[in-house]
């Protein structure tokens, strides 16, 4: 016999257990219909008596610093999650471990300054993520969103980020719009390929597109860094620096010195062949000169063969 097909005892202990906890709210906030409210209740810590099966809680406005991981695990039926303005200041791996099932979660207008890079990893059915507005917030890990593949708003307004590594958002095949202006992006060649992920990627050009702009290098101040891609293709892959120009550098000396060498070598040989020729040639003079003799007599034999035969030829 199941729970739901009927008020047996087991389910009767079952939901006094329930009753417990769910009958219970925390002070001051608004519970029902699996929705708990606590906006502006000057919270500063993470209320603990929420009902076990709430679906959306409202946290917003109040001064919470920390998410504990322990309490909000009890919340697995958790889908939506308000946290904006208040005073949290980082996220670790396992904050979100025991609520999977989120789909809707705002850390805006925080103090977040680090985010765990496996803080989003269970996170596979979120959908929007608020993140703008935490000016301490200036690195995000490349695996930072591995796993929410899921993922259709993203927003990173108003940060203090001056990079992203373009393999963070490999796996965000449903990402659609990604805010990011408000950055003071730095639009190094480090910059080239997020930059050329903008480009390419079929991101919805109406979210912020012409405002978020480079901050660095001082050439490419107030670029919109969804059209700094070619430009910077261009300072970083067609020119050289300094590094380059003494590889190349380098490499002439090396040829300079092959060939340098090479001629010697060369030379060597030809100087060696040439008197191994010469001392040669003066062994052969010798014969030839014996051989001119031979020649001579031959000819000299001949012709004093041949004048006694000259009366028969005429
Ligand atoms: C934000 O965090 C920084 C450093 O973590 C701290 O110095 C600052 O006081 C915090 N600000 C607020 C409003 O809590
Ligand atoms: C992503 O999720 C899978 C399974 O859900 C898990 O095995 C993997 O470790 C996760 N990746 C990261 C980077 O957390
Ligand atoms: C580019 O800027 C980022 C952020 O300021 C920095 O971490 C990186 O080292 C810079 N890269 C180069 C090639 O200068
Ligand atoms: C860009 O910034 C301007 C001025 O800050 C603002 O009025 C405008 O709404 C912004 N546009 C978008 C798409 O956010």
């Amino acid at each position: 016999m199941s729970l739901a097909s009927g008020p047996g005892p087991g389910w009767l202990l079952f939901s006094f257990g329930m009753g417990l906890v769910s009958g219970s709210c925390p002070n001051n906030c608004l519970c029902q219909a699996q929705e708990v409210t606590c906006t502006g209740k000057q919270l500063t810590e993470f209320p603990t008596d929420i009902p076990l099966d709430t679906r959306r809680l409202f946290l917003n406005d109040n001064r919470i610093t920390s998410l504990p991981a322990m309490h909000l695990g009890l919340l697995s039926d958790l889908v939506y999650l308000d946290c904006q303005n208040n005073q949290i200041q980082e996220v670790m791996d396992y904050t979100f471990v025991g609520v999977f099932r989120l789909i809707y979660l705002d850390l805006s207008s925080n103090n977040l300054t680090y985010i765990s890079p496996l803080s989003f990893s269970v996170l596979t059915n979120l959908v929007q993520l608020n993140m703008a507005n935490n000016p301490q917030l200036a690195y995000l890990h490349k695996y930072t969103f591995a796993n929410t593949t899921s993922l259709r708003h993203l927003d990173l307004r108003n940060n203090g980020l001056e990079t992203l590594d373009h393999n963070a958002f490999r796996h965000l095949l449903a990402l659609e719009k990604l805010y990011l202006s408000g950055n003071p992006w730095n639009c190094n060649c480090s910059f080239l390929d997020f930059a050329i992920y903008l480009l390419v990627s079929y991101l919805d050009p109406s979210a912020d597109e012409l405002n978020a702009t480079c901050v660095d290098p001082l050439q490419l101040k107030g670029w919109p860094i969804t059209r700094v891609g070619n430009p910077l293709r261009y300072m970083c892959i067609s020119h050289l620096n300094m590094k380059d120009y003494i590889f190349l550098l380098l490499i002439g000396f090396c040829i300079f010195a092959a060939g340098t060498v090479a001629a010697w070598i060369t030379g060597m040989c030809a100087v060696l062949y040439q008197n191994a020729r010469r001392r040669s040639s003066q062994d052969d003079g010798d014969d030839e000169a014996g051989q001119r003799v031979a020649i001579n007599k031959g000819i000299f034999q001949t012709k004093v063969n041949s004048n006694p035969q000259f009366p028969q030829l005429i």
